[in-house]
């Protein structure tokens, strides 16, 4: 599995070098939608982080979010890929996003990487040896009590014309914690909450690359990830509640009114 994570490093690395390299220069293209951009700097991410696992796991399968899944004999392995997660604060020049990759194996998390090269942000989990941030161990927060809780969200494109909106949870959840931030990456929005930046994360609708790294690198740095009402997820799941623990039943609570 070492070999998988330093695949997974290097991959997120050069991703993230051309985030950095290109931010001045994003070649903006919109095939999505005004609210679900795609620019230039999310394919060459995706190009270079399917090249780079490639060629050291020619047989694996890939899920990467432009591309989608690729074809070809099956594999127990699978990398999941969202090569630019945070893709309209990329657009408008806001620091934070990032590359996300999750190496799926039997259908288990195995090895979880986010970079975020705005901060030089390195997240690597692997399975049952703990999470790290720029190689230093990490954990999540000790604080026991919503009302003392940081917490963050996200909108994804989808839920903006649904009436199953996420407004109502904000809305709640404002009054019941700290305060709530809404960053626009899902990615670093878990890895934040896997090292204590944030008690709790919570979000609808979103898809396996944006959350299969964070979903291992909470469970490594000892969080809990559940669906909203609290019951086991998958990262297929469309849906994800992380947080410390500590305040999870009382954010299930809310998430069931
Ligand atoms: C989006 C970001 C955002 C979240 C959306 C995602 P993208 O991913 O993670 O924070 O709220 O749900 O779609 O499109 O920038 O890769
Ligand atoms: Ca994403
Ligand atoms: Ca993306």
């Amino acid at each position: 599995m070492k070999d998988a994570v330093e695949v997974a490093v290097e991959a997120a690395r050069a991703a993230g070098k051309i985030q950095r390299d290109r931010s001045q220069n994003i070649g903006r293209i919109s095939p999505k939608g005004s609210r679900d951009l795609v620019t230039e700097v999310d394919i060459l991410c995706e190009q270079e982080v399917i090249r780079i696992i490639k060629k050291r796991f020619p047989d694996h399968q890939i899920l990467a979010e432009e591309s989608g899944a690729s074809e070809g004999p099956s594999s127990p392995s699978k990398w999941i890929i969202d090569p630019l997660d945070g893709t309209i604060n990329y657009a408008h020049g806001f620091p934070c996003y990032c590359v996300s990759i999750g190496l799926e194996h039997d259908g288990e998390i195995i090895v979880g990487v986010v970079y975020n090269p705005c901060l030089d942000e390195l997240f690597v989990a692997e399975k049952g040896k703990g999470a790290t941030l720029n190689s230093e161990p990490i954990s999540v927060s000790t604080i026991p009590k919503l009302e003392n809780s940081l917490l963050v969200t996200g909108f994804t494109p989808e839920v903006v014309n649904s009436l199953d909106d996420n407004m109502g949870y904000f809305r709640d959840f404002m009054k019941a914690s700290q305060a709530v931030r809404r960053p626009g990456s899902a990615a670093i929005d878990i890895c934040y909450t896997a090292m204590g930046r944030f008690e709790g994360f919570w979000e609808l609708k979103l898809h396996p690359w944006d959350v299969a790294a964070g979903f291992l690198i909470m469970q490594e740095a000892g969080g809990k990830v559940t669906k909203l009402d609290g019951d086991p997820l998958g990262v297929y799941d469309r849906e994800i509640l992380a947080s410390n623990g500590l305040v999870h039943d009382e954010m299930v609570k809310i998430l069931k009114h």
